[in-house]
């Protein structure tokens, strides 16, 4: 049996914050072995003044989605990738991996448990899990800690950009996301503390996100701070960034899949030249909380580049993409094999 959503919260006028729900999953590393985990009640963790995650960011994450389907499951979508990915980050910066079965079990125990915070099919939200992992005991000389705490929190969210399925405008940045054989690749904390001042200025200047290019030559693009991007050209083709240093997103991997198989476009996943942006027909940010947003226009230090697609809606092929991925993971398309996983099963 699936409980319903809970009916005392307005589920469509929820944005992209915190709520703080029941139920987390906790599992903690001591003695080079994880301990058996399980759910717990407390939000707030107690750690000593002196913890890796404090003194050196020792800090990586995940982020992914439950959803309520039209058939009233509650499902997930593609979690192993989740998992798999988070096993890299944490290798990047010295700590064990959270086993794959264990990461699967836990993300099923967690939403089963706040199942009523899973919000209603239809309502424009859904329920964000972040999973993470953080060096827990006392370090002072630089070294990784010994023992960490893994966990899932669960929230339930609304769109990331206000507005929704709207064109936003981004700038091109000044900053750097990531060096060039740095940690651009894997999900780190300390990746987006440094994108906390250039989206801060952004957001004052009056952009919904900031577009990096690679840092190295500054004339290729690479993504913005929370998503991958993809652009589509005049002639149909689905064109994504490729770069060492751009997270290998699941969304824009799924994208590639969808435009391949389901509506035959063709797909070039290659190193993708800022020149190149004043050709393109469309282009969107895709990621787990971005799902696909449309960008209408661009601001290149004062010079604008307008994406022919506009600031009113989504381009035609951008609509199509967003349609079948939203359509597989509340259940209204048919999923490849293995994409979507039952809560309940
Ligand atoms: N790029 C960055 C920097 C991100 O933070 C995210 C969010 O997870 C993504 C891309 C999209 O990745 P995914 O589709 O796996 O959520
Ligand atoms: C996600 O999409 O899951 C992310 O982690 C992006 C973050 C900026 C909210």
């Amino acid at each position: 049996m699936v409980k319903e959503a809970r009916t005392d919260i307005k589920w469509s006028e929820l944005g992209f914050g915190y709520v703080e729900t029941p139920y987390r999953y906790v599992c903690r590393y001591k003695n080079g072995a994880w301990e058996e985990g399980g759910l717990e009640t407390e939000a707030k963790i107690t750690l000593s003044e002196c913890a890796c995650v404090f003194q050196y960011s020792q800090s990586v994450f995940e982020g992914l989605k439950a959803y309520r389907t039209e058939d009233g499951k509650i499902v997930c979508f593609r979690p192993d990738l989740n998992a798999e990915r988070m096993a890299m980050s944490a290798a990047r910066l010295e700590m064990p991996p959270f086993p794959v079965d264990k990461f699967l079990e836990a993300v099923k125990m967690v939403v089963k448990a706040n199942e009523e915070f899973v919000p209603p099919y239809g309502s424009g939200a859904t329920l964000y899990l972040r999973p993470f992992m953080i060096g827990t005991n006392p370090v002072i000389g630089v070294k990784p800690a010994e023992e960490f705490e893994f966990r899932i929190l669960v929230t339930p969210v609304g769109p990331y950009f206000k507005g929704g399925a709207k064109p936003i405008y981004i700038k091109v940045s000044d900053f750097d996301r990531a060096a060039p054989h740095g940690t651009g690749g894997i999900k780190a904390g300390l990746n987006y503390a440094m994108s906390l001042h250039p989206i801060v200025q952004a957001h004052k200047e009056g952009f919904a996100e900031n577009m990096y290019l690679d840092p190295q030559t500054r004339t290729k693009v690479e993504e913005t701070g929370g998503a991958n991007i993809i652009f589509v050209t005049k002639d149909g083709k689905l064109v994504t960034p490729k770069s060492e240093s751009i997270l290998p997103s699941i969304t824009r991997r799924s994208i590639c899949y969808v435009a391949e198989h389901y509506l035959n476009m063709p797909v070039e996943h290659r190193e993708v030249l800022f020149s190149e942006v004043d050709d393109f027909a469309e282009m969107g940010l895709c990621g787990t909380a971005a799902v696909i947003s449309p960008v209408g226009r661009i601001n290149d230090h004062g010079r604008i580049i307008d994406i022919p697609s506009g600031m009113e809606e989504m381009g035609p092929w951008t609509k199509k993409l967003y349609d079948t991925l939203t359509g597989i993971q509340m259940g209204r398309v048919e999923a490849p094999e293995g994409w979507i996983v039952c809560i309940d099963e």
